[in-house]
């Protein structure tokens, strides 16, 4: 097979592609040539931490967007890889919401067994991509940090894997010009230590607003307000944690909410969400599309409908994770490999449209999880990735949503059954909040 195939970015998404094509190969296929750009100096995306914010050494823009002490905030048995259990790697049963470093090991366990380093391009943004009718085929250009050197190489199919929680949504309120403390989002947000015994505002009312709230409060910050949107999180919050209605203004010290309260604050944490971003797509190629589980424009959540030989993946909302990006990694290397055959234009256009128009009829957060569980079954039930029991990895989710309602503070002192071992995880040697090492040292410690 002489075809060329670039994938952009070497987080979870871009390794799963590696992992399928190589699985392929392990089976005796002959594959394409892959080559996958990054433009960090390791892999792993979201989860290679760096201390580092705004621009890195070489001047690009920071992808990182995790922090220290950051764990998993969902349980690990709802992203378990199917061709390679937490088990596996460890050589023994964890428990079911690991630190970062912990995941960032499992990530890299697989790939490293696969061998797969060798296909990745590191220090390498990619900064355009075209396509020629002509030609059919599509010309990268890359700029390798190394030899500070810019190419230009041709290839047959591109797949988009370059994430789509680093570009930061940074809203403007009134007073932020001249407010005497830190702002800053929470892409930029490194340390809950540096906000010990100070009172801050955490603005927005998702997974971030919590986590990195809870984070705050864990580490010794005096107190949080937190404030929303749309609706509250609603979680029995602690004594010294307040959530308010929308801001309205601050000024040199004090927040004001819509319902007429004011509190005076140290820091404004703005916990507002990501764009989808893609500096390196022109007009025709680059998705535009809200953080949502039915992504606009992709035949299956991954084949670009404007030009099918580009494809994107994860670049839904995310409940499922490492094995939604795997099933959709199978799905796309099959379609490269005409192994699976793609439908008329107008059969791919009624795609997601139909896919949205389902979620839109989705009741709550136990359908949503649902919806994409389906979507995940439906993906691995068309290749040869290994099928699992994905109603036990939604049985985990929906476990994890009512113990979050039980005690936001204690969810993650849970274990959960694996849906490929089907073994319940241990509950971990110290409660999360009293637990303030998140080394992988010890996380493992037994
Ligand atoms: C704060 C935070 C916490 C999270 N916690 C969890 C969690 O607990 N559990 C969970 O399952 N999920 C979590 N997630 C979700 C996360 O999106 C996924 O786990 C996962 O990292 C997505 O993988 P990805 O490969 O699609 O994207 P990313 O991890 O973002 O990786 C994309 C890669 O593409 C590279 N790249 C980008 N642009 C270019 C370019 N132009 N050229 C070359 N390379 C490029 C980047 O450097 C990066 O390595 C979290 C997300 C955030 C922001
Ligand atoms: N420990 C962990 O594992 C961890 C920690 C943090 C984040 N994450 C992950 O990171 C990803 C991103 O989560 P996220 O919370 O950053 O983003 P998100 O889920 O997209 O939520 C964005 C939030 O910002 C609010 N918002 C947007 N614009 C606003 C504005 N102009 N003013 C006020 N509020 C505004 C939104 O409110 P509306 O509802 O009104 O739109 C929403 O509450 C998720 O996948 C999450 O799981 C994981």
């Amino acid at each position: 097979m002489s075809k060329r195939i670039a994938v952009i970015g070497a987080g979870p998404s871009g390794l799963a592609q590696l992992r399928a094509f190589q699985s392929a190969r392990e089976k005796g296929a002959e594959i394409p040539e892959i080559v996958c750009f990054e433009k960090q100096d390791e892999w792993g995306g979201l989860w290679n931490y760096t201390w580092r914010t705004g621009l890195d050494r070489y001047g690009e823009p920071v992808h990182h967007s995790m922090y220290r002490y950051l764990w998993s905030n969902g349980p690990k048995e709802g992203l378990e890889f199917a061709d390679y259990t937490f088990d596996e790697h460890f050589g023994k049963e964890i428990a079911s919401y690991p630190p970062r470093a912990v995941l960032w090991d499992y990530i890299q366990g697989r790939v490293v067994k696969a061998g797969v380093r060798d296909w990745i391009r590191f220090d390498t943004p990619v900064r355009w991509i075209e396509y020629d009718e002509g030609t059919g085929k599509f010309t990268v250009t890359a700029h390798d940090h190394k030899t500070d050197k810019t190419y230009k190489e041709e290839f047959d199919n591109v797949i988009v894997a370059s994430g789509h929680f680093s570009t930061p949504n940074v809203p403007f309120y009134e007073g932020f010009d001249i407010f005497n403390g830190r702002i800053l989002h929470a892409h930029d947000f490194r340390d809950a230590r540096e906000f010990v015994g100070k009172d801050i505002l955490v603005v927005g009312a998702s997974y971030s607003a919590e986590d990195i709230g809870s984070q705050c409060w864990k580490y010794g910050a005096r107190s949080i307000v937190s404030c929303y949107r749309s609706a509250p999180m609603g979680f029995d919050w602690p004594q010294n944690w307040d959530e308010r209605p929308e801001l309205q203004r601050v000024d040199e010290n004090t927040a004001y909410f819509a319902d007429g309260s004011s509190k005076q604050i140290d820091a404004i944490i703005l916990c507002t969400g990501y764009k989808h971003y893609f500096n390196f797509l022109p007009d025709d190629l680059r998705l535009a599309t809200a953080n949502r589980l039915a992504t606009a424009d992709l035949y299956k959540g991954v084949v670009w409908n404007k030009n099918p030989k580009l494809f994107y993946l994860g670049m839904q909302d995310q409940w499922f994770t490492f094995n939604m990006f795997d099933a959709q990694a199978w799905y796309v290397r099959d379609i490269v490999m005409g192994r699976i055959e793609l439908p008329d234009a107008a059969t791919m256009e009624a795609d997601p449209v139909r896919r949205e128009a389902e979620e839109d009829a989705v009741a709550d957060d136990y359908g949503a999880i649902r919806y994409q569980g389906d979507y995940v079954e439906e993906l691995i039930s068309e290749t040869d990735y290994p099928s699992f029991d994905v109603d036990a990895a939604c049985e985990a989710f929906y476990q994890w949503k009512k113990h979050k309602k039980e005690g936001i503070m204690t969810f993650r002192n849970h274990g959960y059954v694996s849906p490929m071992t089907r073994k319940k995880a241990p509950a971990h040697h110290t409660a999360w909040k009293d637990c303030l090492d998140d080394s992988l040292e010890d996380y493992l410690r037994t």
